[in-house]
Order: C-alpha cells, then sequence, then structure tokens
C-alpha cells in the first residue's frame, strides 16, 4: 500500500510497483491508510512521513499496533535521515529519501519482504518447536498419575457395593473423566508427532471414506438413529498419493464435527469429485451438516490450536486436520458455515507423483 498525499507521486510509485508485478492499494491521509490496513492487511506499507492529518509517525505506531508483520517503508523529505533513523527503531523496516531514484525502491521493497517472511516463517517454528517439547513432557506427567487412578479406582470398585446407586454413578464419572482426559493427551501427542514420511501410498478416497463413516457411526452408535448419512462418491475417482492413517484422522475429526454440531435429528452430506484444475488437478471432498453451524466472527479462530466452543473440546482437532491436508499432502481445507443452518468443510487433495506431493511438503 502506497501512502502519500501527493497525487502524482502516488500514482507514479503504483504504476511502477504494479508493472513489476505487485497489487497496489493508495491512501492520501493517515485515517485512510489505518482503514485501509484492518482491511485488507497489505504485505508492506510505502509511508510518507509529511500526512495532511496524522503525523507518519503516528500511522506507523498504529500499523504496527494493528498488525507487526506488515512491512513499513518510510519516505522521509531532503535530511530526514535522523528521523528516520529513529523510527527504525520504533519499526519501520527501511527508509527512502525523497527525492530516491525509484529503482531503489523495488529494491528495498523487496529486501524488506524476504526479511518479513522470514521472520514469519521463524515465529512459526518457535511455536511450534516450543509446543513439541512440551506436549511430551506434558503427556509423561499427566499419563503416570491417570494410570495410577484409574487402577486404584479398579480396586475399590472391586470391593464396593455397585449396587449403591449413587457410587456407582460417581465411579462412572471418573471413568469418564479419566478417559477424557487420556484422549487429551493423546491429541496432543498427535500434534507434534512427527508424521512418518515413509508411508505414502496411492489411496482411494471413497474408500477411506467408507471406513471413517463405519467407525463413526460406533462412536455415535446412539445418535446415528437421528442422524443420516447420505454420500455422493464419484466412482471415478482418481487416486492420491498420501498416508491413509493421516487421512482416516483427519476425516474422522471432520466428521465427529459434524456429530456433535447437529442437536437432535440431522443430515450429514458427503460428496467427492475430481476437478482437473489447476493441473494435474485435485480430489475435493465435501462434508456438509445441517447443524448449529459458526458465527461468522469465530470462521477466522477454527484452525487455531486449542480454539473450541465446547465443554469437552480440546480445540486440537481441525488443527491436526490443517497439518495434514496442508502440511503434509500439499492440500487445502476450507470451511464455510452459516449460523443455524450448517457448515461444509472442504478438503481438496492434489493427485500426482508422491515426488511432487512430498516436494510440496517439505517447503
Ligand atoms: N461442523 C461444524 N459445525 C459447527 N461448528 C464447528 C464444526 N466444525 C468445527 N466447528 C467449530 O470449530 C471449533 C474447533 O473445532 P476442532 O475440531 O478444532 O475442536 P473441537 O471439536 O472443539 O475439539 P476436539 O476436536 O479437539 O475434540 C469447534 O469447537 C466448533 O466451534
Ligand atoms: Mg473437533
Amino acid at each position: 500500500m502506497v501512502v502519500d498525499d501527493s497525487l502524482e507521486l502516488g500514482v507514479l510509485y503504483r504504476r511502477y510497483l504494479e508493472e513489476l508485478g505487485f497489487q497496489v492499494s493508495m491512501a492520501s491521509n493517515g485515517e485512510m491508510a489505518i482503514e485501509k490496513v484492518l482491511s485488507e492487511s497489505p504485505e508492506a506499507v510505502l509511508l510518507d512521513l509529511m500526512l495532511p492529518d496524522i503525523s507518519g509517525r503516528e500511522v506507523l505506531k498504529r500499523i504496527r499496533e494493528i498488525n507487526e508483520d506488515i512491512a513499513v517503508i518510510i519516505m522521509t523529505g531532503y535530511g530526514g535521515e535522523e528521523v528516520a533513523v529513529d523510527l527504525m527503531k520504533a519499526g519501520a523496516a527501511d527508509y527512502l529519501s525523497k527525492p530516491f531514484i525509484i529503482d531503489s525502491l523495488s529494491k528495498s521493497l523487496r529486501e524488506v519482504l524476504k526479511i518479513r517472511d522470514s521472520q514469519i516463517e521463524d515465529k512459526k517454528h518457535v511455536g511450534f518447536s516450543s509446543l513439541e517439547k512440551f506436549f511430551p513432557f506434558l503427556a509423561h506427567e499427566i499419563r503416570n498419575p491417570l494410570h495410577a487412578i484409574g487402577g486404584a479406582l479398579a480396586i475399590i470398585q472391586r470391593r464396593c457395593d455397585l449396587r449403591d446407586e449413587l457410587l456407582s454413578r460417581s465411579f462412572k464419572i471418573i471413568q469418564e473423566e479419566v478417559q477424557h482426559l487420556n484422549d487429551f493427551v493423546q491429541e496432543c501427542l498427535d500434534f507434534v508427532r512427527p508424521l512418518a514420511k515413509d508411508r505414502f501410498i496411492e489411496v482411494e478416497i471413497n474408500e477411506v471414506i467408507s471406513v471413517v463413516i463405519n467407525i463413526i457411526s460406533h462412536i455415535f452408535e446412539e445418535r446415528c438413529r437421528k442422524i443420516r448419512i447420505k454420500t455422493d462418491l464419484d466412482p471415478q475417482l482418481p487416486k492420491v498419493c498420501g498416508n491413509y492413517e493421516e487421512m482416516k484422522g483427519a476425516f474422522l475429526n471432520i466428521l465427529k464435527n459434524s456429530f456433535e454440531a447437529i442437536e437432535e435429528e440431522g443430515e450429514i452430506k458427503i460428496k467427492t469429485g475430481f476437478n482437473p484444475d489447476p493441473y494435474p488437478g485435485n480430489v475435493e471432498i465435501l462434508f456438509t451438516d445441517d447443524g448449529v453451524g459458526i458465527k461468522k466472527e469465530n470462521l477466522n479462530y477454527l484452525f487455531s490450536p486449542f480454539y473450541t466452543s465446547k465443554v469437552k473440546g480440546t480445540g486440537l482437532g481441525l488443527a491436526i486436520c490443517r497439518r495434514i491436508v496442508m502440511e503434509r499432502h500439499s492440500g487445502k481445507i476450507q470451511v464455510a458455515s452459516k449460523e443455524g443452518k450448517g457448515t461444509t468443510v472442504k478438503v481438496e487433495l492434489p493427485i500426482g507423483p508422491p515426488q511432487e506431493v512430498l516436494g510440496g511438503q517439505k517447503k
């Protein structure tokens, strides 16, 4: 985004950057710039310090508060180096002293975008590696006492009069909660487990769907009477090169969410199809339910680890799905939903030789 109150200069920068392949939007004052940063989340902002309404310094501060990943290049007037250095301390990525040679703009922009990308990548890595260390530690610390609790409970159960209804109900609660904690620990471990790279085979997605429906029908045995599962599976579906167990896990998580979203009665549709574009094409799987749906403002958080709206949810289900689909299989996963109407989860998995798929996830 170019922020300059001089229309001529703004247009000049825009044309130049568009010719280089950038998508450029413009703002002629500070307020407009901030509004656009909020609505468009640009990757970089080229910011003139002399603006008619608020100071460039203030705009920089607000941009940093909104999104610290936006790279801001300051444009100063002649002799403004001191100010520029000061602003770099306040978070600007680079500065250009006006008048500058137009080529130095593209050089600076490419440079700051490169730094920005690697910083974002680093951040991801830091978060992930610390979870990778933390979860196994957590699992160890929780599982041992849980094991002991389970064992002690079994002894007490054997010695107690289970005809006492209150006692037997209390036992059941403890058992269920122990199971819940065990499942939680397992999900945390699954989330950070290095996914097995060597187990890529040709997978028939329709077959995975059938297996998953079978499993889910057992998990939700009672509820299955009121929830219909309809399938529309393309018999010509090409095979996908992937990890069978991981795909099964991802589809199970999605279907589990559909079941949990339906309060009483409802329907879940599963449709598979092939989309040849872009070459060599994608297998698409759509999971649609007519459950409670998702509030628009929550759609952005669905894939964040630990985001949950459920009392007993861990919020890892979709985060794991995303890892499996995107990082492991170079695919895509998207959720569309309307509150009160239902939700559709779309998974796209590229077909193609294993090297390509593996190459994609190594990035
Ligand atoms: N089909 C759906 N319908 C309505 N809301 C959904 C659906 N799928 C996901 N969500 C929303 O997304 C949130 C995150 O889902 P996710 O699977 O990651 O975690 P969870 O289901 O809450 O817990 P977990 O899967 O770990 O048991 C859910 O809590 C729910 O609010
Ligand atoms: Mg879930």
